[in-house]
């Protein structure tokens, strides 16, 4: 391969035929940090940041409210602060994760906490350090935050989460904002109307607005704009109910990227646009004042930036039933530190990321070094035949639910993070050991509980 297809992070590079990422070569890279190895592009990671930043201002002027990272897709604490020193917010959905955002010094206003089944120690450490917006999603948890604020002798902002009924064109797993669905209250049948009720008779509880994520990986806007049509339908209802607004509408993530070189990423700016057109035309239509409109993408931001290496163990061609002959390549990876190929039939793209090859193309099967069938990386992929063991491989666009999905499964230690920029490394998750995962394992005298 002579050049780079276009859903490598935007500092990288073929020289020579070897991979250079941020100015680091992969082989310099591998032989400091080992594999598997997340490389994570830190000036891509912040340019994104800044253009969906920059798409919402442009689009929806006075009216943008906040652009929140959506840390599930990939968190640690240097990528907190990256986030944090931009400007935006951060949506975290466990007590983790606001560990996480906190351990970084954000601010506490700029976070927004969700999740479908909060407990109360993270409902009470959240009101605890003040985070802006709490999205309730839950009958109980209204009561719950309602309590947890006033015995906290504060009144906590919160948005409510809808679930507008909508069948996102993505895969059923994640795909968030259909009627038979665990997150939200349902549009339809009324619940997040008596949500709304509730809230307002909630002494302790202030609401802002509204908020739904229809789901992840979309491509077509009709599902977003779909969304936002019925969300501000229930804007104008609460309007004419209350004679006065909700002043904002958080429309969630979900924008899809390019995993395969023909696929093409969301454009922030056209997405935004199309938005912004739809939610004007929308209010105008409902008479009502245009909100401040919120947005969290996570894998449109983290996604694109990180590509993984891995070194090649071992090959073996297999004879097919039909007479063709599939190669295996493993690598010292696999299902353990990228879970989507097995649980959604994600499908992504490699190249021999140490050397060129003259070698005819075969086509190939990468696996990983699990113990299981399922453990497959990319299913079918021309690679070139004389690929071997010490060979690099890199899987671009595995920024976001790559690392933050990861397991130990068959006592794996999870791989490191490196940040790369300017042709200088650094590691900002460090690889976890076996000693890690041994010293989860305790003696301990049985005793009467
Ligand atoms: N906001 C909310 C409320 C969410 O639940 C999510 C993702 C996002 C924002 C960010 O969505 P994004 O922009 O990253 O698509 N593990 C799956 C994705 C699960 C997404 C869960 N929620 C995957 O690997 O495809």
């Amino acid at each position: 391969m002579s050049f780079l297809p276009q859903n490598f992070s935007i500092n990288s590079k073929l020289i020579g035929g070897e991979l250079v990422i941020g100015g680091c070569k992969a082989t310099s890279l591998v032989a400091e940090f080992g594999t598997p190895l997340f490389v994570i592009d830190e000036a891509d990671f912040k340019v994104r940041l800044n253009t969906w930043r920059s798409a919402l201002v442009r689009h929806f002027g006075d009216q943008a409210g906040q652009v929140y990272y959506a840390s599930k897709s990939f968190i640690s604490v240097e990528v907190a602060k990256w986030i944090s020193e931009s400007g935006i917010g951060i949506d975290v959905c466990t007590g983790g994760e606001l560990a996480v955002a906190l351990a970084a010094d954000f601010d506490p206003e700029k976070i927004e906490v969700h999740g479908n089944n909060k407990s109360e120690a993270e409902i009470a450490r959240a009101i605890e350090v003040g985070v802006g917006k709490i999205v309730v999603d839950s009958h109980q948890e209204i009561e719950r935050v309602n309590r947890l604020a006033k015995s906290a002798g504060k009144t906590q902002s919160v948005l409510i989460r809808v679930t507008p009924g909508i069948e996102a064109h993505t895969h059923e797993f994640i795909s968030t904002a259909h009627e038979d669905v665990k997150f939200g209250f349902s549009l339809a049948s009324g619940a997040a109307w008596k949500a709304i009720e509730e809230i307002e008779a909630a002494p302790n509880l202030k609401l802002l607005g509204l908020h739904c994520h229809i789901g992840s990986q979309i491509f077509d806007p009709e599902g977003f704009e779909a969304a936002a049509t019925r969300l501000i339908s229930l804007l104008a209802k609460y309007h004419q109910h209350f004679d006065r607004q909700l002043q904002e509408l958080d429309l969630g993530g979900g924008y899809g990227i390019a995993y395969l070189p023909d696929e093409v990423t969301y454009d922030p700016d056209l997405a935004m646009s199309a938005l912004a057109a739809l939610v004007k035309a929308e209010c105008l239509k409902n008479k009502i004042a245009i909100p401040m409109v919120s947005i969290e993408p996570g894998r449109a931001i983290s996604g694109p930036t990180t590509t993984t290496l891995y070194e090649v163990g071992t090959t073996k061609n297999v004879e097919l039933d039909n007479g063709a002959a599939r190669r295996y390549i493993a690598v010292d990876g696999g299902m353990s530190e990228n879970i989507r190929p097995a649980l959604y039939g994600a499908q992504y793209f490699a190249i021999l990321a140490n050397r060129t090859s003259k070698a005819t193309s075969t086509s190939s099967r990468l696996v990983g070094k699990h113990c299981e069938s399922g453990d497959i990386l990319i299913s079918e992929i021309d690679l070139p035949s004389d690929i071997n063991p010490g060979d690099l491989l890199a899987i671009p666009a595995t920024g976001a639910y790559g690392r933050s999905m990861a397991s130990n499964y068959n006592h794996v230690p999870r791989p490191a993070v490196v940040a790369v920029v300017d042709g200088t490394a650094r590691v900002i998750v460090r690889r976890e050991t076996q000693d890690d995962l041994l010293a989860l394992d305790v003696k301990e005298s049985p005793r009467k509980i």
